[in-house]
């Protein structure tokens, strides 16, 4: 692999394509993910995030191209074998057993056993520890029937710490959650970099990809159209690359329309911080969008 010296990033991908039928939905994509950063995949509906985040995750396997970890070219044939590379990962619609507790739905399809008997006890104690390093209050032994999509959300990020994974991927893992509850994932996925683990997310909500972020990767149509530190760039221009405008006059044209248009008003009225998210809720300002 071509090196320019020093380390190489975590994970590499390069000329990465894929195809469905016809469907082209991933065209040449090359990109470089460091450590211990939080990478925010940002686009349309149909634009290729999921898909991507499916070849890194082992679920998916590229028609061409490469992917380097560490510097080593690998092939990630399933999600098992992601899992032993140290690539976790939370797709759209995690499915939870819910007449079990959440350690035994922590643990699920990975049971610790000891003899051939399942250690119960070993299990409530690493699930206590896993839910810990989040903050989360949620008891191993709550039904997981009982929590909230939220506390679900915790519970299946928490999932994906059991292996000590130095990549999380976790796609939409705010979508469907109240403003509160969010805030609360955002605060996880900053924790989880602040003990040293990269995050790559897919996320269509500019204010939570602008409140987390260290680099924001824009897909459109199959292919990187930008990649931008969150710091160096706007909510302007990252709408303008989602919509796949180039010229001034057009640039006008989005807060036109009613999709991008509202995109960019939203920017104005959210700030996703907890301070402001608790300020929000005292008003009952998001009352009937819980
Ligand atoms: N299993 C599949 N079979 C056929 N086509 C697929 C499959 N998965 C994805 N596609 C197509 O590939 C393209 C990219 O899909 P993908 O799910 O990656 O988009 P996305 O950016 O995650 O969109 P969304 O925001 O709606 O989740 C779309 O045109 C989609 O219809
Ligand atoms: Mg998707």
């Amino acid at each position: 692999m071509h090196r320019t010296g020093g380390e190489p990033p975590l994970l590499r991908l390069e000329d990465i394509c894929i195809k469905f039928g016809f469907v082209e939905a991933l065209k040449s994509v090359n990109l470089d993910i460091n450590r211990q950063e939080v990478v925010a995949i940002v686009g349309d509906n149909g634009a290729g995030k999921s898909t991507l985040v499916k070849i890194i995750a082992g679920f998916l396997q590229p028609g061409f191209g490469h992917i380097y970890l560490n510097g080593e070219e690998v092939t990630i044939p399933s999600i098992r074998a992601a899992d032993r590379m140290g690539i976790a990962s939370v797709f759209q619609g995690q499915e939870f057993c819910d007449n079990l507790n959440v350690a035994a739905n922590l643990f699920l399809g990975k049971e610790v056993n000891i003899g051939g008997v399942r250690d119960d006890e070993e299990m409530n104690s690493r699930a206590r520890s896993v839910l810990k390093t989040l903050s989360s209050a949620i008891r191993v032994g709550s039904p997981i029937a009982s929590l909230s999509t939220g506390q679900r959300q915790t519970v299946a990020i928490a999932r994906t710490l059991l292996n000590d994974p130095q990549l999380i991927l976790l796609d939409e893992p705010t979508a469907a959650l109240s403003v509160m509850q969010t805030a609360e994932v955002l605060s996880y996925i900053k924790r989880l970099r602040s003990e040293g683990r990269t995050v790559v997310m897919v996320c269509h909500d500019l204010p939570d990809v602008f409140a987390v972020s260290d680099r924001i990767v824009v897909i459109r149509q199959g292919r990187i159209s930008g990649v931008h530190r969150t710091v160096e760039t706007s909510y302007e221009e990252i709408i303008a690359e989602i919509a796949g405008v180039a010229t001034e006059h057009e640039y006008e044209e989005i807060t036109e329309s009613p999709k991008y248009g509202n995109m960019v008003r939203e920017r104005k009225l959210i700030d996703r911080t907890m301070s402001a998210a608790l300020d929000r809720n005292a008003k009952g300002y998001w009352a009937g969008n819980e």
